[in-house]
């Protein structure tokens, strides 16, 4: 069972055995942690999923009145307040309850930790949807290994969808199994897709356009890659590609996706990273893996 947002004893003994009593007097409702630093995996999950329960309630408290408090990369990559607080929220929590554990996150958390493990979060994916009041945003934790992703929560707070994966145990929405589509024929995938912020990189991304779209059902934008990569384990679309996404929007959405059966990688045999991500169901893979690699989809334009 899943601790409750704001219960204080929530220890399952057996299930989180790296824990500390959560009648500690110094407990601030957080769970704690020993010096245990390879707990099951189930256990990460568990916290990863309390952690995003209650950064999505923060998110969701803080959305009215949303305003840009700065940019970064460009003057569309904004950043909220709520960017900021539940980052520092997240960041905090983890510190205390794995202490020993490396962090990532994308407003600037950064600890080396000395674990083995690293949570690697992106306090709200889909900054722009939240700013503008479009309820398509998440809160995305992966915690990771030295093969990857060992446990991923995505929680999207306006729809109450709780999206979870744990290596080789299958992945979930709201706890019912998800499996990715089964479409064999590209011109019936529908496709999602996304843009960065810098105006270079977004002309790149508009010129593979003219490419993919006649030869698919149809492209969406949706505006959270993690979340787009969820869909995709859901089959709410059959497939996802972008350039240019980071560590925080792939760590937990990579796992969903594949331990619902998609296919996630580069072009080329290479690994989804920054250069590009395709996710997609086996049945299209490879035909969008070759549109993808004739349109140079992987040729960074701002290394030019
Ligand atoms: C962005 C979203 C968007 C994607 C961008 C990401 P952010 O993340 O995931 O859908 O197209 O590449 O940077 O800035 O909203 O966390
Ligand atoms: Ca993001
Ligand atoms: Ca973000």
């Amino acid at each position: 069972m899943l601790p409750r947002i704001g219960s204080r004893c929530r220890v399952d003994r057996n299930r989180t055995p790296f824990y500390l009593s959560p009648c500690d007097p110094r407990d601030t409702g957080w769970p704690q942690t020993g010096r245990v630093t390879r707990p099951e995996p189930a256990a990460l999950l568990d916290l990863a999923t309390d952690l995003a329960r209650r950064a999505g309630a923060l998110a969701l408290e803080m959305r009215a009145g949303v305003e840009t408090l700065e940019t970064k990369s460009s003057p569309t990559d904004v950043v909220t307040a709520a960017d900021q607080a539940v980052e520092r929220l997240l960041s905090e929590a983890i510190r205390q309850a794995r202490p020993d554990d490396g962090l990532l996150g994308e407003e600037g958390a950064s600890d080396e930790g000395t674990s083995g493990l690293r949570w690697v979060i992106d306090p709200i994916d889909g900054t722009v949807n939240y700013l503008y009041g479009i309820p398509h945003w998440a809160v995305s934790i992966g915690v990771e290994d030295a093969d990857g992703t060992v446990a991923g929560v995505v929680l999207d707070p306006s729809k109450g969808e709780l999206w979870q994966a744990v290596r080789g145990s299958g992945s979930t929405l709201n706890g019912r199994p998800l499996r990715c589509s089964s479409v064999t024929a590209l011109d019936q995938a529908l496709v999602a897709t996304g843009f960065g912020y810098d105006a270079r990189r977004r002309s790149a991304q508009a010129s593979l356009l003219p490419t993919m779209l006649p030869a698919v059902r149809d492209i969406r934008r949706i505006g959270a890659g993690a979340l787009d990569l969820c869909a995709v384990a859901a089959g709410r679309v059959d497939g996802y590609y972008e350039q240019g996404l980071s560590p925080w929007d792939l760590s937990a959405g990579r796992l969903i996706a594949t331990e619902a059966g998609a296919r996630v990688e580069g072009l080329h045999g290479r690994v989804a990273a920054h250069a590009l991500v395709l996710a997609a169901a086996p049945g299209v893979f490879a035909a969008l893996h070759d549109l993808l690699a004739a349109g140079g989809a992987d040729q960074d334009p701002l290394a030019e």
